[in-house]
């Protein structure tokens, strides 16, 4: 019989949607054994709904748990990094939701504490899974695409007073950033995780839709490292939600599904240039194995790397990646200048990113 990991979920808002799809579709694989929450009324009705053994208001509780494999923290973002460094001083293997920490400086200090530990670290990017994106990426791999071209990222979302009425979202000090940290960050992971690393940026952020401290409009130009172009841009005051990729490759058009929550899952227009790319297409795609769509592909793929030791399905570097994009777009913004990216420790925004105005309250 194969080993069932014993996982503890801390903060049950999307931490419920991680159970959901994440853990009970894979029980063969996983057991939640405890959940974690400040708030006793949403923790006393959690575990009673889904029947877990253990509840507990306090983060410490889970570090004692000898038989605790996994900490899967689902906290607001300001939470994370503390949470992340004492799970893997424990020696458990942590999950961490997406923004992954707070700055650049930050995101280096975990991975130095990854290396250390004997839990390993994924950070939460669901939206890569499903049959439309991993089939895109499939083509891709299999070098049937050809040389990257440009790029459209599209994050078309609605988020109004009712949303912002949460007290951590908002705000530098808590939320760390705006639409950029916690919505447009997945469709834009998409980009580099199809197109590869972004090598230069220009954009703008503003903050037109809601009455809140961090942005909820973006866009940007950016070349690639491989020297294709891409743009992106976000909006959190959209009538109609959509998220939308499309890339044109040299032999291949791509276009996600418009599902703003989910456009990895359904089957990808795909446009060849020719019938013989199509045929490539075709001849690679015969006998797909189905991909399942969000927490439960990426939890069944962390599954497999802890039984293997291979690569996990998202690294702490691919959230680095993220978070630099982040950090470019913030600069720019502020500076009017093109970003040269990687971004390192001599960055002036490598130890925050927070607008100077915001930063005592986000220390
Ligand atoms: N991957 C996704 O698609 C996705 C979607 C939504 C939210 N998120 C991310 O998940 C995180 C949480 O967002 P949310 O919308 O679920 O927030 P939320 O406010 O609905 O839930 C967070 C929960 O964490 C609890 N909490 C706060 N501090 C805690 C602590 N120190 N110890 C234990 N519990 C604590 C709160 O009581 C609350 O119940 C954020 O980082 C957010 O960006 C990701």
């Amino acid at each position: 019989m194969s080993r069932i990991y014993n996982v503890a979920i801390v903060g049950l808002g999307i931490g419920r949607s991680h159970l959901i799809e994440g853990y009970l579709p894979n029980a063969d694989k996983f057991k939640v054994i405890a959940v974690c929450d400040l708030n006793q009324e949403r923790l006393d009705a959690f575990a009673d709904e889904y029947r877990i053994p253990r509840r507990t208001t306090s983060f410490a509780d889970l570090l004692a748990m000898d038989d605790l494999d996994i900490i899967d923290v689902c906290t607001p973002p300001m939470v994370h990094r503390g949470q992340i460094l004492e799970g893997l001083a424990a020696g458990k293997h942590v999950i961490c939701e997406k923004p992954l920490v707070g700055s650049l400086a930050q995101a280096d200090e975990v991975i130095a504490a990854e290396k250390q530990a004997r839990g390993r670290l994924m950070p939460v990017f669901q939206y890569r899974y499903g049959d439309g994106i991993q089939q895109a990426r499939a083509i891709i791999e299999a070098g049937i695409a050809g040389k990257p071209f440009v790029a459209t990222a599209e994050t078309l979302w609605t988020r109004g007073a009712d949303y912002y009425a949460v007290p951590w979202r908002g705000k530098w000090a808590t939320e760390l950033g705006g639409t950029l940290m916690t919505h447009a960050i997945h469709i834009h992971d998409i980009v580099t995780y199809l197109m590869g690393d972004v090598s230069r940026l220009f954009g703008r952020v503003a903050t037109r839709v809601n009455d809140i401290e961090v942005e909820d409009c973006v866009s940007a130009s950016c070349e690639l490292a491989s020297g294709a172009l891409a743009s992106f841009t976000a909006t959190l005051g959209a009538t109609e939600e959509i998220s939308r990729i499309h890339l044109a490759f040299e032999n291949v058009t791509f276009e996600s599904d418009y599902a703003p929550y989910q456009p990895g899952t359904k089957p990808w227009r795909i446009v060849p240039r020719s019938p013989e790319v199509d045929a490539r297409i075709q001849s690679l795609l015969t006998g797909w194995k189905h991909v399942p769509p969000r927490f439960t592909g990426q939890f069944e793929r962390f599954y497999e790397a802890l039984e293997t030791g291979g690569p996990l399905p998202v690294t702490s570097a691919d959230s680095r990646r993220a978070l630099e994009l982040v950090t470019a777009f913030y600069h720019s913004s502020a500076t009017h200048q093109d970003v040269v990216l990687p971004i390192g420790p001599d960055h002036p925004r490598y130890e925050s990113w927070v607008p100077e105005a915001f930063r005592q309250a986000a220390e």
